[in-house]
């Protein structure tokens, strides 16, 4: 398997086997980083990471994980580049890529860092567009099979904005492990057709399913991780709030949720979160709206099923994984 010079887009680019393969080397760089060994692999590496959006996860991840593999790391924002109001992205890219071994873009359109990986000779890595958010999914299949041991025959649902970033790539990445995809929201927040047919014969290859459904009873008994994300992601319009507020009430993971999924089941969510009143925009939505938690309850989000900071750590450990696999040169050797 080699991945050298690959960029990492999209969840469906990959093989099963290349997934797997991602996922057990992320699980080498987590020991070797619990055990504190020197991995510093690319000493006369540099990579640049671009951020049109806002991030504490993703960002740190890639700094964290290019310190640790011995490379530079130039951060730029949206104000700390040219690109897109006086450079073309296709100029960004060859300029970029004839300074840096390789680029991670977070940002809007899926068309800007496909853009990115079309002109650049050097790896481009997807940090999160409005499309989809591949490094994410890796880290929260990391998660799953470090709490339950396996993959294959597990049932993911995810509850709540289902056509969102997140949803799209965890469905690609359970059609791929052969885990059955439950997407539970309202009827108007559905998964794109698009999306579902291009997973559905790759989960039944599999021997796994996808079920898009706005009944919450569809969970009884059949949910080992219930996963929710924000209401409103980055980048939509705040004027949206009380519609999706209104939308997405009766899908706020409450205990009686996971319980009513399985006893069993584990609580997953990419983060930020609005669980409680300790930051601005939740408060700001409580006075209009009086709501005290959003997309998932305290209760749940401070219980011992909750996986969500094994999960946000899990960030660094899989996108190391792809930096490594994208910039190591086999032949080289
Ligand atoms: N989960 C995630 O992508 O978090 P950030 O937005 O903080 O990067
Ligand atoms: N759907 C969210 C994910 C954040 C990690 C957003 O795009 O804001």
């Amino acid at each position: 398997m080699d991945f050298y010079g690959k960029d990492f887009l999209r969840i469906l680019d990959f093989s099963e086997d290349e997934l797997h393969y991602m996922l057990a080397m992320a699980k080498k760089f987590k020991e070797m980083k619990h055990d504190r060994v020197n991995h510093k692999y690319f000493p006369d590496k540099s990579i640049a990471i671009l951020f049109e959006k806002t991030s504490t996860r993703t960002r740190c991840s890639f700094e964290v994980a290019g310190y640790d593999l011995g490379m530079g790391v130039t951060f730029l924002d949206p104000t700390g580049s040219q690109m897109g109001h006086k450079e073309s992205i296709a100029d960004t890219a060859r300029v970029l890529a004839r300074i840096y071994d390789g680029i991670e873009y977070r940002g809007f359109d899926q068309k800007i860092v496909d853009d990115l990986a079309k002109y650049a000779d050097v790896p481009v890595w997807n940090g999160l567009t409005d499309e989809c958010h591949p490094t994410q999914a890796l880290a929260d299949f990391m998660t799953i099979e470090e709490h339950f041991g396996h993959l294959k025959g597990l049932t993911l649902a995810f509850v709540g904005d289902t056509r969102n970033n997140v949803g799209n790539s965890l469905m690609a990445m359970s059609a791929k492990m052969g885990v059955n995809y439950i997407a539970c929201g309202p009827e108007n927040l559905k998964p794109s057709d698009e999306m579902i047919q291009k997973c559905k014969p790759i989960a039944e290859k599999n021997g796994s399913t996808i079920t898009v459904t706005s009944d919450i009873n569809d969970l009884a008994g059949k949910a080992d991780v219930l996963y929710t994300d924000v209401w409103l992601s980055l980048g939509e319009d705040a004027a949206k709030w009380g519609e999706r507020i209104k939308l997405l009430e009766p899908y706020r993971v409450t205990m009686e949720m996971m319980n009513l999924a399985k006893p069993t089941s584990v609580f997953l969510h990419c983060l930020p979160s609005f669980h409680d009143l300790n930051t601005s925009i939740a408060r700001d939505v409580h006075e209009k709206f009086g709501i005290k938690e959003m997309e998932v309850s305290n209760e749940v989000f401070e219980s011992e099923r909750s996986l969500a900071f094994d999960e946000a750590e899990n960030r660094m450990h899989t996108i190391k994984a792809v930096m490594f696999l994208t910039l190591y040169n086999k032949e080289a050797k």
